[in-house]
């Protein structure tokens, strides 16, 4: 039996926890900080995830075997090294690469160079700073639009604008370098061509050598029905995702999964845990649009319910370097997940809304994101509430399940899409 911390309070989290709960080598489970929905499944305890020290200490109080970082900061702030550099702290199991590896998302710099190092396909692109601020311009002037601007740290979901013409691109770029709009993480910035074809997302688990493939999906980031309106963190998902088809998946393992992992090797950096490989479908050819070191929020929402292994023991298997030693199971059944948000996300929203309804939800899983317990009562508690995950003979009678109880769950304000998975309907 393992002690497992596992790291973060989103849908993610609560998802993660789920599976993680269900298997019988998990010891004492700990969540930092968890949400009203993890406490269902472990002990959430009041750490914030990027605050190292408190968890070094929380890691030797419970005496934690396993640590799982869900977001992306404690992982580009370094919380593997952290770990491992403590004689203390050093035996745990870090299910995330070390600081050098989070650069795959941590940097789009980086991981640009990286992908041109290892031939693996994806946008053409020039990187800048404000010492180069002129010849950035003059890139722009001279490519087709339209074209996309990119900060290279992390920007909270924001570093990312897609401009239609090059006045629009020169205005995101002179914002980025020289009026240091993400402060530090837009002090460098990369400039690429725009991709004009499909969106999916791909997750492997790895030890550093072998690798093993979690279920695709596709997760649906603007406010609006029909793809309108604003980014966000994701307004729900779906797996698997049809037109990645065999013949399609072959592309990707050949041509970007198995380079991704061997070239990380090939250059010395310890990579052992998710990488999530945000992929464009461009003709049917497969790009990596970026990279990220964490799974993905709501795609985590249908994968993991969608995979049949215990997690823990492919946790096990990685720290071995033996996950080639597993067979990995998906579930034939579907997933579609629908995310309940607050009003007025992704700008300004109210907390604190009391939620009911949660008893009358039958034939789907409830993983919250933004809630909070109080005084025995669910509150929401952030931008993105609630994910309603149902499975289904296909994605079509999954969501119709998860729009039956979407409808079930009450509080003050709240909105969701009514179009997941939209493009795949079948009868
Ligand atoms: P990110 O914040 O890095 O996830 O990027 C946000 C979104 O911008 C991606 O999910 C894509 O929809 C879009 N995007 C980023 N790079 C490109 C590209 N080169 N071509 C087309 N769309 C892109
Ligand atoms: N759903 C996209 C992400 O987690 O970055």
């Amino acid at each position: 039996m393992k002690n497992i911390l596992l790291l973060g309070s989103g849908g993610r989290e609560c998802a993660l926890a789920w599976k993680l709960s269900q298997s019988p080598l998990c010891g004492t489970f700990f969540i930092a900080p968890g949400n009203a929905g993890t406490a269902e499944y472990g002990i959430n305890l009041p750490v914030s995830y990027n605050d190292f020290e408190a968890i070094g200490k929380a890691c030797i109080e419970y005496k934690i075997d396993i640590i799982i970082p869900g977001p992306e900061d404690p992982l580009v702030l370094g919380i593997y090294d952290f770990i491992k550099s403590n004689p203390a702290l050093r035996h745990i199991i870090v299910a995330g690469p070390t600081k050098a590896g989070a650069q795959l998302e941590g940097s789009k710099a980086f991981s640009k160079k990286f992908m041109e190092r290892h031939n693996i396909p994806t946008a053409a692109y020039q990187e800048f700073t404000k010492d180069s601020f002129e010849q950035g311009v003059a890139y722009i002037k001279r490519s087709e639009m339209p074209i996309v601007i990119k900060a290279d740290g992390l920007a909270a979901g924001k570093g990312v604008v897609i401009a239609q013409n090059a006045a629009e691109a020169v205005k995101a770029f002179r914002a980025m370098v020289m009026d240091e709009q993400f402060g530090q993480a837009s002090s460098k910035v990369v400039i690429e061509q725009f991709l004009d074809g499909i969106e999916l997302s791909v997750f492997v688990f790895t030890d550093g050598t072998n690798y093993v493939l979690l279920p695709e999906a596709k997760d649906y980031k603007r406010i609006g029905e029909g793809d309108k309106g604003l980014n966000t963190g994701g307004m729900g998902a779906v797996s698997p995702v049809p037109f990645a088809d065999d013949e399609f998946m072959l592309k990707v393992t050949e041509r970007i999964i198995t380079p991704t992992v061997s070239g990380l090797k090939q250059e010395d950096i310890l990579y052992q845990g998710f990488i999530f490989f945000g992929l464009i479908k461009v003709k049917g050819e497969p790009y990596v649009i970026e990279y990220n070191c964490r799974l993905g929020d709501p795609e985590t929402e249908v994968i993991i319910p969608r995979l049949e292994n215990d997690l823990v023991e492919l946790i096990l298997k990685m720290e071995e370097g033996k996950l080639d030693e597993v067979a990995v199971q998906h579930s034939s059944r579907a997933a579609g997940a629908v995310m309940l948000v607050s009003e007025g996300y992704p700008g300004h929203y109210e907390k604190g809304m009391i939620m009911t309804g949660f008893d009358s939800v039958k034939g789907s899983l409830l993983f919250h994101a933004g809630t909070a317990l109080k005084d025995g009562k669910v509150l929401t508690n952030g931008g993105r509430v609630l994910a309603v995950t149902s499975y289904g003979d296909n994605i079509t009678k999954a969501l119709e399940k998860s729009y039956e109880n979407a409808a079930l769950i009450s509080y003050s304000g709240k909105y969701y899409r009514r179009d997941i998975g939209w493009e795949f309907a079948e009868k």
